[in-house]
């Protein structure tokens, strides 16, 4: 296909709807009565939807290729549609949220889950993924936190990368295009309010928020959507600065940029734009080349052109990317790419998929406390399931995509396939909602029956859609009613742990001081109770470390391990003495910190030790350490490095995440973990916004959380 001269064919008409992305139920008049509604909105007819050129939402293989069929007959061009889609994690087999599954440190993982989610989702008709959402995030009263990777820069950056990869494989069949997102610092919404303002630093922007979206550029992604919110007073659509000169020009980056969901017409409310026409006008100056779900483009661009505020070039680009991208899908030879209905049966839910799920399930679960009550012994008779979220399916979390509950395997029948039906009996004791109300008939049911079992699986947390987009929180505690079941289940049954469900960081501390034992499940997928069967029995020792921070307190928000110092921070966490950074009612430690995470084993780290205390330029600095496993159960664990440059020509962090290894011992078993310094892993932005490395002192932190305190010092010369 010569995309060039397909160009040249088009009516300016035609080249301008190849910019927009509408929702698929404006196609074969499903929903009709919804779609007329949007399309009198969007001032679109029949006429203008015959050249839309990409579509989101699809609802399977056979749908996909009606409404592609339909549209290729009607086209003048015969230029087939682009249907993408929010795989987030997991098509039909969900697989944990992104902020879970991150917990796992394990980046082959992580590719493996978006390889199967793509593999599901391109036989049934998608095409590219709005995924993967890379924002750093700091503040859990976002309910965003759940689609990110969490706090980390560098942790982030290569979770990035390894979802790139396995969406995208090597384009052949059975993957999928990405779309990183959400360019840029969307995660950074102020007070953590969904779509508020977000403003900081370049410095800030470039050190921690940017190097995941280009991680993902670097990996060869094939799109990339830009944020909702504003950077620096100007919103990301919008923003010549962010998009053309960052990420085309510095970056390099010549693929196709989408916008939000509506992000073009918010350029309005926002006050960044008077009208549709100087909307259309902001974002093809920011080189933004597909308004999703809006139609200011065809509306406005002739007269935009005739006006001589946007060239021909611009839009002939723009149009040229999108072919190129469609080209690359390989659309033009074949309009439908890998949808294939049977296929689709065949892949969807398979064994080899819930095998992973289960697995991925196993990894991101972060065993938060325990006084010894886990595992459980497999000698127990009766277990009881206690709790809004034992008995339900509904735990694969926001962005379920095509995922069902009533395909994933709740807890209750997780423990039934491994123990029996038997032995294990069920009570809610209460609703999951945020303003369930005690219904004392109901607890006194739940603790009637923990009094006469051996063991308690108390399922809380808080609902699925609680967390993901919108759904930001002022409250991170567990609702009342959930307490109370504790309290009434504990009065009676000592041999009690906490399965937690949730999309973010909670301030359960009252729960960590009450519960015995605190399983973190996050949204665990399709294969929740699979995982959490295996892991409450020892089958699988828990080893999961927090990728982002739980605070202690709402007030604390946003807290994260990498900050600064501050000229007076404060010294001792018990009692807060003279004049310091702090607050007159409580500290400044996390209820958890990043990198936390508790095994059934203890490892016991020697301190950390250098190859050498000086360092010239070009050459690496080897860090190692010992770790031995002084359990009883084979286990693996994240070994955690840490480096904190201890003066700049700008400050820096407390500590930093340079790397980790994830390693597996045997009981008494021990291993040197060893990682490599170079320059490039002290480089920082510095007073003159270039990244490099300064000279100076260095310490090295080597061990099992952000936590870890030994370390060793060396200089860079
Ligand atoms: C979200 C995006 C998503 C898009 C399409 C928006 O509301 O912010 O993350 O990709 O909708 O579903
Ligand atoms: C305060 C200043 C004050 C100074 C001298 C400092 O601790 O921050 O506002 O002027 O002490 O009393």
């Amino acid at each position: 296909m010569d995309i060039r001269k397909l160009l040249e064919k088009m009516t300016f008409e035609e080249k301008t709807f190849q910019l927009i992305q509408l929702n698929s139920m404006f196609f074969k008049q499903i929903g009709a009565s919804d779609a007329t509604g949007p399309m009198e909105d969007l001032q679109l007819d029949n006429e203008g939807i015959k050249y839309v050129g990409t579509t989101l939402n699809s609802m399977g293989a056979a749908r996909m290729k009606e409404i592609q069929d339909e549209y290729m007959q009607n086209h003048p061009n015969k230029i087939p549609m682009i249907f993408m889609q929010d795989v987030v994690h997991g098509y039909r087999t969900i697989y944990p949220i992104p902020l879970g599954l991150a917990c796992s440190f394990d980046m082959e993982l992580i590719k493996d889950c978006s390889a199967m989610a793509a593999k599901e989702a391109s036989v049934d008709g998608v095409q590219l993924t709005f995924a993967p959402m890379v924002d750093l995030v700091r503040d859990a009263r976002w309910g965003r936190v759940m689609e990110s990777t969490g706090e980390d820069p560098y942790l982030n950056c290569l979770a990035s990368k390894a979802q790139v990869e396995g969406y995208q494989g090597d384009g052949g069949k059975y993957t999928l295009a990405a779309c990183v997102k959400h360019f840029a610092a969307y995660g950074a919404a102020e007070a953590g309010r969904d779509y508020n303002t977000v403003d900081m630093s370049e410095r800030t922007l470039r050190e921690y928020y940017l190097p995941a979206y280009k991680a993902a550029v670097d990996a060869g992604v094939e799109s990339v959507m830009t944020a909702f919110n504003t950077v620096d007073g100007i919103p990301a659509v919008g923003n010549k600065w962010l998009v053309d000169t960052v990420l085309r020009k510095e970056w390099k980056y010549d693929g196709v940029v989408i916008s939000d969901y509506n992000a073009f017409r918010e350029l309005i409310v926002h006050g960044a734009a008077e009208d549709e026409k100087q909307a259309a006008c902001m974002a093809m100056n920011a080189s933004v080349d597909i308004e999703m779900m809006s139609a200011t483009y065809p509306k406005y661009l002739k007269e935009l052109l005739a006006e001589g505020k946007v060239t021909m070039e611009q839009i002939d680009t723009a149009v040229l990317r999108v072919l190129r991208l469609k080209e690359k899908l390989g659309l033009f030879d074949n309009p439908y790419a890998d949808s294939n209905e049977e296929e689709a049966a065949k892949f969807i839910l398979c064994d080899e998929h819930r095998a992973l799920a289960a697995k991925a399930a196993e990894q991101s679960a972060v065993l938060l406390k325990n006084n010894g009550v886990l595992p459980f012994k497999k000698t127990i008779k009766k277990i009881a399931v206690i709790g809004p979220l034992g008995d339900t399916g509904e735990i694969i979390g926001f962005w379920q995509c095509g995922g069902e509950a009533k395909d994933s395997v709740s807890i209750a029948t997780g423990l039934k396939r491994k123990l029996g039906e038997s032995k294990v009996f069920v009570e809610m004791g209460c609703d999951v909602a945020l303003n369930a109300k005690c219904d004392v008939k109901r607890i006194k049911a739940a603790k009637k029956l923990a009094k006469k079992c051996d063991a308690v699986v108390l399922c809380l947390g808080e609902h699925e859609h609680d967390s993901g987009e919108g759904n930001s929180k002022l409250h991170l505690d567990l609702p009342e009613v959930q307490y109370k079941l504790l309290q009434e289940v504990l009065s009676v049954n000592k041999n009690t742990a906490v399965l937690l469900f949730t999309g973010r960081p909670l301030t359960v501390k009252r729960l960590h001081e009450q519960a015995p034992a605190i399983l973190n499940m996050w949204f665990p997928g399709t294969e929740g109770g699979t995982a959490a069967a295996n892991l409450l029995f020892g089958d699988v020792c828990p080893s999961g470390k927090l990728t982002m921070t739980f605070p202690q307190y709402v007030g604390q928000c946003p807290i994260y391990y990498n900050a600064y110092n501050t000229g007076r921070p404060r010294y001792n966490e018990k009692e807060r003495v003279g004049y310091c950074s702090s607050y007159i009612d409580g500290g400044n430690r996390p209820l958890y910190p990043f990198g936390y995470g508790l095994s059934y084993v203890d490892f016991e780290y020697s301190e950390p030790t250098l190859s050498a205390t000086k360092m010239q330029r070009g050459e690496r600095i080897i860090a190692s350490v010992k770790v031995k496993n002084k359990g009883f159960y084979e286990a693996q664990e994240t070994v955690q490095l840490y480096i904190r440059d201890l003066y700049g020509s700008t400050v820096r962090p407390v500590k930093e995440l340079k790397g980790f290894k994830k390693i597996s011992l045997l009981p008494n078993e021990e291993k040197v973990v060893a990682f490599d310094i170079d320059e490039e892993s002290l480089a920082f932005y510095g007073s003159d916004l270039k990244r490099k490395a300064e000279s100076g002192k260095f310490a090295v932190f080597i061990g099992a959380s952000s936590d870890c305190q030994p370390f060793a010092e060396f200089e860079l010369l």
